[in-house]
């Protein structure tokens, strides 16, 4: 038994009225636990509201089977169990957390939905404020998260714009060139076909600029020292035959896997006062040639982006499916390959046996662009980030790595609060571990955390390979 005397001793109790403290006495039992005993069982209805009046208190948490603890204390007045009373319907009137004793204890149970009805009488405004402190706050992470997409999303329109603008560039350039070369070779067309050329060498000229083509395909990349060498060769060649300026001819053909004995093949079928023309002419196809690869090349630079970028915001899809995370993983890299500097080196080590995932894909290609965000701001322009897969029992384990300082100890929980950075003004949004924290854990049934020394940082995800029933936000 308690007198009210005894409660007011405690803290939460010390500003009761009598009349209140009275029936809190009456309406409150007495209940002991022996160590090790369990007072509330995370999950089940929430009855009552328990303030502890001796011994010492643990609450715990599963979070995928393993046992969390959250807090012990033997603070005398130390509440817990139906803690959200006073939000009636509002919320899930259930347990949050286990409750069990340490060591033997002593708990006040009061009934929750009574004691809730009490409150309500005895302060109406308190309730109305935490009520909208409740509203309010959920509001609030509602709107952070929308943010955060915006963020994204604008980080991700910025990143892709740049991408897609140097090839974009590149192949406008190139059909510019293209352009002006394809009227040069209008005109030494003409020249090549002013009488003095006939149909036969002409004809042979064309298979030998089909070969040069093909040559081109085919050519070998050379180290500087050989392209000197090649174009020293090339040089004599023309001075031999008395070619003014094959010195600019030169560096085209070497470019293009053309050697002298290709050019003894045409100097046997072209008249030698019209291997100039000729040579020239040869010159006008490879360079159109290279032109057209590079407009090739670019304009497929811009498929693959688009293609990326349709991947990871998965436009075509549904939001929960079974996915293959190394898609995701591999279209995140991609998009952020304009943001990696030089001098840090991506690794991908994947396990392709890894099975499919029930997950949100866009919503995880968010998590793999903050963490990879993350790895990159911490090598500071110099270092390795590997990103691997794995299975980890019923899990799918998809981890971040890099090589930078690592998190200090003291931050490791705090990082994943919202709005907590340790980057300038304009740099971290301090959103990106929380956004994340809550597509793993709260949408995905997973895990998120950091292993961290010095030289060597892990952000773990873990993803459970059987579906779970996702909650909201
Ligand atoms: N790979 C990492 N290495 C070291 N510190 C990190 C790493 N990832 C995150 N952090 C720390 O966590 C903080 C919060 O990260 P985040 O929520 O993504 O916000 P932001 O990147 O905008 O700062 C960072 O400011 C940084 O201090
Ligand atoms: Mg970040």
């Amino acid at each position: 038994m308690t007198t009210p005397a005894q409660l007011r001793e405690l803290f939460l109790f010390e500003n009761l009225t009598d009349d209140q403290l009275g029936w809190v006495a009456e309406n409150g039992d007495v209940v002991s636990y022996k160590a090790g005993e369990t007072v509330s069982v995370e999950g089940e209805p929430a009855e009552c509201f328990y303030v502890l009046l001796s011994g010492e208190l643990v609450m715990v948490r599963l979070v995928r089977g393993d046992e969390v603890e959250i807090t012990r204390s033997d603070s005398r007045g130390a509440y817990s169990g139906a803690t959200q009373f006073y939000l009636g319907d509002q919320v899930d009137q259930v347990y949050a957390a286990t409750i069990r004793a340490v060591t033997d204890a002593t708990f006040l149970a009061l009934p929750a939905a009574e004691f809730a009805a009490r409150f309500n009488q005895w302060f109406p405004m308190a309730v109305h404020l935490l009520q909208g402190m409740f509203v309010g706050l959920q509001n609030a992470n509602v709107l952070v998260a929308q943010r955060e997409r915006l963020l994204a999303l604008g980080k991700l329109t910025a990143g892709l714009t740049h991408e897609l603008n140097n090839p974009a560039a590149a192949a406008v350039r190139a059909t510019e060139t293209l352009r002006e070369r394809f009227s040069g070779m209008r005109h030494k067309l003409a020249m090549l076909a002013d009488g003095h050329f006939d149909g036969l060498q002409l004809h042979q000229l064309t298979k030998i600029q089909d070969k040069f083509v093909q040559r081109m395909a085919e050519a070998e990349d050379l180290t500087p020292m050989q392209v000197a060498d090649r174009e020293d060769e090339l040089g004599e060649w023309f001075d031999d035959r008395k070619v003014s300026g094959g010195w600019d001819l030169a560096p085209v053909f070497v470019a293009a896997g053309i050697t002298t004995s290709d050019l003894d093949e045409l100097s046997n079928v072209v008249d030698s006062g019209f291997l100039e023309p000729a040579l020239r002419w040869l010159a006008y196809t490879v360079e159109t040639e290279n032109l057209l690869i590079e407009v090739k090349e670019s304009t497929k630079r811009i498929s693959a982006l688009v293609g990326a970028a349709k991947q990871y915001s998965q436009l075509d899809r549904t939001p929960h499916q079974e996915v293959d995370l190394h898609e995701g993983l591999v279209a995140t890299l991609v998009m952020l390959a304009g943001k990696k500097p030089e001098g840090v080196r991506i690794v991908k080590e994947f396990d392709k046996s890894l099975p499919r995932v029930p997950a949100y894909a866009a919503e995880l290609n968010q998590v793999w662009t903050n963490l990879i965000e993350n790895a990159i701001d911490a090598v500071a322009g110099d270092g390795t980030i590997t990103v691997r897969t794995a299975r980890d029992g019923d899990s799918a384990l998809v981890e971040v790595i890099d090589t930078g300082p690592g998190v200090p100890e003291e931050l490791r929980r705090r990082v994943f609060e919202p709005f907590f950075t340790t980057k300038g003004v304009g740099q971290g949004t301090g959103l990106g571990l929380d956004v994340s924290y809550r597509v793993v854990v709260n949408r995905h049934g997973g895990d998120l955390r950091v292993v961290s020394e010095p030289g060597d940082t892990h952000f773990q995800v873990r993803l459970p390979l059987r579906a779970h029933d996702a909650a909201g936000g």
